[in-house]
C-alpha cells in the first residue's frame, strides 16, 4: 500500500492539533515534519518541541524531514516513539553513511533526501544502507512551489536500480504534489507522497486527503 504523508509546514500553526485530527481521521498514514533551518534552506520553520507536542496527540507516525545544516549534532531531539523516519539531506552530510548509522542506531528508520540538481549517483554506495530515498520535486525551502517534471525521470531510475539491485528502500516525493499528478509518480514508482498545500490548502481538507488516499491505498 502506498502512503500519504501531510506536510505540516501548510497546517494553521496555532491550531495544529486539530489539523492532525483531521487528517488522521480521513486516513492519512504520515504525518511529515519540515525542520528548517534557515542556513541549508532560506526559511526557518520549527524545532523539535513543535513536533513533540503532537506527541499521543495523533498516533501517526512522523516522518521528520531535516532541512538543516550539519543534521548529526540535532538527530536525537527528533527521536521519539513515534518518530518513524528521520530524513536528512545528502548535501548537509560530509560524512553521510556515519549520519545514516547514526539514525539507525537509534531505531529510527534512515532517510536520505536529495535535492532536485542532485544525481542518483551520489547515492551510489549507500543504497544498501538507507529506508528511505526522498525525492525532493521543489527546491526545499517553501510549500505551494511549482512540481519539477525531472523528478518523474529519477523516481522512474531510482525504482529500476531498486529491483535491479534487489533493495528494500522506500521512495519518497516532496514538493508541487496535486492530485492531477499524484498518479504520474506513484506509476514511477513513488511509495510515499508528501502533500502541504494542496492538502492543508483545501477548502475542505477532510475530502482532500480522501481524495488522495483512495488514490494510493488501493
Ligand atoms: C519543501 C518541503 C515540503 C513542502 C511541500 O521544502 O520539504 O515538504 O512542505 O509543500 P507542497 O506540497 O505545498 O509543495
Ligand atoms: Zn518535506
Amino acid at each position: 500500500m502506498k502512503q500519504l504523508a501531510p506536510s505540516i509546514l501548510s497546517a494553521d500553526f496555532s491550531r495544529l492539533g486539530e489539523s492532525v485530527g483531521i487528517i488522521e481521521k480521513a486516513g492519512a498514514d504520515l504525518v511529515h515534519v519540515d525542520v528548517m533551518d534557515g542556513h541549508f534552506v532560506p526559511n526557518i520553520s520549527f524545532g523539535s518541541a513543535v513536533m513533540k507536542s503532537l506527541c499521543g496527540r495523533t498516533a501517526m507516525p512522523f516522518d521528520v524531514h531535516l532541512m538543516i545544516e550539519a543534521p548529526d549534532m540535532y538527530l536525537e531531539e527528533f527521536v521519539t516513539d513515534q518518530t518513524e523516519y528521520i530524513t536528512v539531506h545528502q548535501e548537509a552530510c560530509t560524512h553521510l553513511n556515519r549520519t545514516v548509522q547514526h539514525i539507525k542506531s537509534m531505531g529510527v528508520k534512515a532517510g536520505v533526501a536529495l535535492n532536485p540538481a542532485t544525481s542518483l549517483s551520489a547515492l551510489d554506495y549507500m543504497l544498501e544502507e538507507i529506508d528511505m530515498v526522498l525525492v525532493m520535486s521543489v527546491n526545499p525551502g517553501f510549500g505551494g512551489q511549482k512540481f519539477i517534471s525531472s523528478a518523474i525521470d529519477k523516481i522512474r531510475q531510482l525504482d529500476e536500480l531498486r529491483r535491479k539491485g534487489g533493495y528494500d528502500f522506500k521512495i519518497e516525493v516532496d514538493g508541487g504534489i496535486k492530485l492531477e499528478n499524484i498518479r504520474q509518480v506513484t506509476d514511477a514508482g513513488v511509495d510515499i507522497a508528501v502533500a502541504g498545500s494542496s492538502v492543508f490548502g483545501a477548502e475542505d481538507v477532510d475530502a482532500r486527503v480522501r481524495e488522495f488516499t483512495e488514490i494510493l491505498h488501493k
